[in-house]
Formats: structure tokens, C-alpha cells, sequence
């Protein structure tokens, strides 16, 4: 019984963990997009998001890999578990696969509020990791540890160049209403959002894999 809870709620993490890594670069495909398109002689900058871009995808495959090793696939759960997909939509009015990337290309400001959003989502991140390396239930999962130890390594390097970006060219800290909107999907989905999944019952897994609609194209194939 204990040990099904266990399971339970280790698997619950990590399904949300494994959805909100493939939104992560799904989301930095935007803004590869608007860089390569009005900045690309910012040659750091591209670096350092192309980096992102790949870390992220880094830690989607190593849950993967952690979900193929146990024989189970994840969870299925939804945009509402999502960090940066929710965030957007609190502050775009919009999910991620709408946002015109067209428009946040051409409109400096629309450009500045997605990299602040990114910037305090891998913030937010980069936090709940020391909270989980803490948890006893989380450390007991050797594989999950592990995993969990590689992304805090990373984490700085993620939101560290939207500030220098956003610095340099005037984009502007993050908004009262972008802070607002940060805690309140982080407090619903720790309070709220993990207790009811854990609570469903015949919660149903993913019959494929999150990258398995992938839009092929030339930013996955250089990740
Ligand atoms: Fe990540
Ligand atoms: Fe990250």
C-alpha cells in the first residue's frame, strides 16, 4: 500500500516533469524563431538559447529513458500542468502552439515579455529543484535524484541570458502582473493541481510519446 503510494506519486512528478521539459523546447523554438530572424548577429545570445534548447531537450530524454526503464509511460496530463503553458496564456491570452510567432518577431515588446517568461519560469524551476532534492520521497528514487541533479546544474545557464538579454537592450524586469501570474500557476499546481492527480482515480497514461508530434524542420534536427 505504501509502496503504491510511493510509486503513485513518484510517477505523477515525473509525467509532469516530462510534459513541462517538451513544452520548455517547444516554447524556445519561438523564440530561436524571432532571434535567428531580428538579432542573428547576437551570436551569444543565440549560442546560449540554442544551449537552452538543447538541455531541454536533454532532460525530456532522460525522463524518457526513465519512464522506458520502469515500463511505464507516463501520465496524462494536460496543459494544465504546465508551467510555461499556463504563464503564457495568463499573459499572451494565448497556449503556446497559438502564439504568433510572426508578431512577437516584429513587436520588440511582445519579443521582451516571452524571454521575461521564460527567464521566471526556469527561475521558478531552478527553486522547486532545491525543494525536491530535500524531499525524502524524491531522493528514495535513485534514477529521479539523479536525473533531478543534472537539471540543477543547468538551471542557472537558462535564465541567466534572457536577464543580460533583456539588460543590454532595455526589455525591462519582470511585470507585477508576470510575477502575479508566476506564483499563482506554481501555488495552484502544488496545492491543487499534484493532490487531485494523485487523487483520480483510473488516471490514464500516454499511449506515445510527447515528441512524437514534433513538427520535423531544421531547430530538431540541430538539437
Ligand atoms: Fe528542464
Ligand atoms: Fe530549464
Amino acid at each position: 500500500m505504501i509502496d503504491r503510494a510511493r510509486r503513485r506519486f513518484l510517477d505523477v512528478l515525473a509525467s509532469i516533469y516530462i510534459y513541462n521539459e517538451h513544452r520548455g523546447y517547444s516554447s524556445i523554438d519561438r523564440v530561436l524563431e524571432a532571434v535567428y530572424a531580428r538579432h542573428s548577429s547576437e551570436t551569444w545570445f543565440i549560442d546560449a538559447v540554442e544551449k537552452h534548447r538543447r538541455d531541454e531537450r536533454k532532460h525530456y530524454l532522460m525522463f524518457r529513458h526513465y519512464f522506458e526503464q520502469i515500463g511505464r509511460m507516463p501520465y496524462a496530463v494536460d496543459r494544465s500542468c504546465g508551467h510555461i503553458d499556463r504563464l503564457i496564456y495568463l499573459t499572451f491570452g494565448c497556449g503556446i502552439d497559438e502564439l504568433d510567432t510572426d508578431a512577437v518577431t516584429a513587436d520588440d515588446e511582445l519579443f521582451f515579455k516571452l524571454c521575461r517568461i521564460i527567464m521566471i519560469t526556469e527561475i521558478r524551476g531552478m527553486n522547486q529543484l532545491e525543494v525536491l532534492l530535500e524531499d525524502k520521497l524524491v531522493t528514495s528514487d535513485e534514477q529521479l535524484k539523479k536525473i533531478f541533479e543534472v537539471i540543477r546544474i543547468d538551471e542557472p545557464s537558462h535564465w541567466m541570458p534572457y536577464r543580460d538579454w533583456l539588460l543590454k537592450n532595455n526589455g525591462g524586469d519582470p511585470k507585477w502582473n508576470e510575477r502575479a501570474a508566476d506564483w499563482a500557476v506554481h501555488k495552484s499546481l502544488v496545492l491543487w493541481k499534484v493532490p487531485s492527480l494523485l487523487l483520480t482515480p483510473g488516471l490514464k497514461r500516454r499511449t506515445e510519446w510527447h515528441d512524437a508530434s514534433d513538427p520535423p524542420g531544421p531547430l530538431l534536427e540541430a538539437a
